[in-house]
């Protein structure tokens, strides 16, 4: 019987063979950068700090030039992708409205930092530019539902809900 740790380390292992395969298609030629990366993305789901490593070897570029390139598209994620995906507007309504203080409350009771997934992997957190619905700021989205004049105090039950 496998444990869950063990569970873990073999998918961590499958993930890492498919981004080993995913460079073998690919010379070294740095040009290749941004397909290699969107072809993780797309395969994998996301972009671990090892697999940027990876690919900062197979393409001889540090790891902080593949973060630099990576960081400029919204495409790319840095965590591992989560059951649920919370977006926190920070845009300038809902800026001015309190949208900081969401993204703080969502990180504490998640225990993450923005851009990271919970350890459970329930919840993904990001930040976003406006969603287009300024008019109920402050605003955040779950998946495909809007919570508009989004409220700290009204996150706990959500999240409550949202666990079941
Ligand atoms: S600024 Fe948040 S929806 Fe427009």
């Amino acid at each position: 019987m496998i444990n869950m740790a063990e569970a873990s380390q073999i998918l961590a292992s499958d993930e890492t063979i498919k981004v080993m395969e995913i460079l073998k298609r690919y010379s070294s030629d740095k040009d290749n950068l941004i397909p290699i990366l969107q072809e993780i993305q797309k395969n994998v789901g996301y972009l671990s700090p090892d697999f940027v490593r990876l690919v900062s070897k197979h393409l001889k570029i540090s790891a902080s030039s593949v973060y630099g390139v990576a960081t400029f598209y919204t495409m790319f994620k840095f965590a591992k992708p989560a059951k649920h995906n919370i977006k926190v507007c920070l845009g300038t309504s809902c800026h001015v409205k309190g949208g900081d203080r969401i993204l703080e409350t969502f990180e504490r009771l998640l225990e993450v930092r923005c851009g990271e997934s919970s350890r459970d992997l329930m919840f993904s957190l990001e930040r976003v530019a406006c969603l287009g619905s300024c008019a109920l700021a402050p605003v955040v989205v779950i998946d495909d539902t809007i919570y508009g004049n989004m409220h700290v105090d009204r996150i706990k039950p959500i999240l409550s809900k949202i666990r079941g």
